[in-house]
């Protein structure tokens, strides 16, 4: 029993090591998986910007295409760069040992990481990247400390540095405003994200939505058939009740002669 217990304890490590990776608060996703707009757009956020690193290897570019609408034609014209046929898995062809040196850690395939880490997560991390001239590859991220993967999302959000700026000081949520001329009180605060104005091709808006798309994509691709499942399981769900009702005829009819 105690050696159980103790190979528990081991076995939550990882959880706990995971969870507590940084205390920065994430922001929701909010995706939306039946929004196939959405999605494709993901998709294309993906070919384009990750795969030069990462895979989804056990994802296929035909599945994706079926999947999200895209025409094959299109698929292999716009959204697949190594050369792979539209059956083919989605691999990069990066070597992992060239990465190890390049990067200091191999990029992990991304097909299950929505699963691993979570869509808030994914969300967060992406858009928390800042200019750190300490690091390597001179970025740093808020929930990722120390990070191998370099900013790759920097031309369209723009240079995100960290810095104080004055901040509306809130309480329960709601900006706290001055008794006497009714302004919002601001304070001073340090370790704060901003974006340079006029350096990236996106507003923040357009950016959150192209990473809402992306994570979309990533969640989308960690458990493909999940709008399926739950459409089979409303079915299911409704044949077990009409089924239920005759069981219980049946039941009642059986059951009058014996009383
Ligand atoms: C230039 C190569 C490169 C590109 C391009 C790149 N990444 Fe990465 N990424 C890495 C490396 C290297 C790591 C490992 C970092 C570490 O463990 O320190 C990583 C790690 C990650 C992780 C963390 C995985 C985990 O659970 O530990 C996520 C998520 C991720 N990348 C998503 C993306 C997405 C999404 C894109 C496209 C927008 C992208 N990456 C583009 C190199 C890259």
């Amino acid at each position: 029993m105690k050696n159980r217990l103790i190979a528990l304890l081991f076995a939550l490590v990882p959880c706990v090591a995971l969870g507590a990776a940084s205390g920065y608060e994430l922001d929701e996703a909010n995706i939306d998986l039946t929004d196939k707009a959405s999605l494709q757009d993901g998709a294309r956020t993906f070919v384009n910007y990750c795969m030069g690193c990462h895979s989804a290897q056990y994802q296929r570019y035909e599945r994706v295409a079926t999947d999200l609408g895209i025409p094959e034609e299109l698929m292999l014209e716009n959204m697949v760069f190594t050369g792979a046929l539209i059956g083919d898995h989605m691999e990069n062809g990066m070597r992992p040992v060239d990465a190890k040196v390049w990067f200091g850690t191999a990029p992990p395939d991304l097909t299950m990481v929505s699963r691993v880490r979570g869509e808030d997560w994914l969300y967060t991390y992406m858009r928390t990247f800042y200019e750190d001239p300490t690091r390597p590859l001179g970025a740093n991220n808020k929930v990722f400390p120390n990070v191998g993967m370099p900013n790759v999302l920097a031309e369209l959000q723009g240079d995100q540095v960290i810095g104080c700026k004055p901040m509306p000081v809130l309480e329960d949520g709601k900006p706290v405003r001055d008794t006497l001329t009714g302004d919002t009180v601001q304070e001073e605060q340090c370790d704060v994200l901003t974006v340079v104005p006029e350096t990236g091709t996106q507003s923040e808006e357009e950016f959150d939505e192209t990473v809402r798309n992306l994570v979309a994509f990533l969640a989308y691709s960690a458990d493909p058939i999940k709008l399926e499942r739950h459409r089979i399981g409303i079915y299911v769900l409704l044949y077990l009740a009409f089924l239920f009702i005759f069981a219980y005829l049946l039941k009642r009819e059986y059951w009058r002669d014996v009383h």
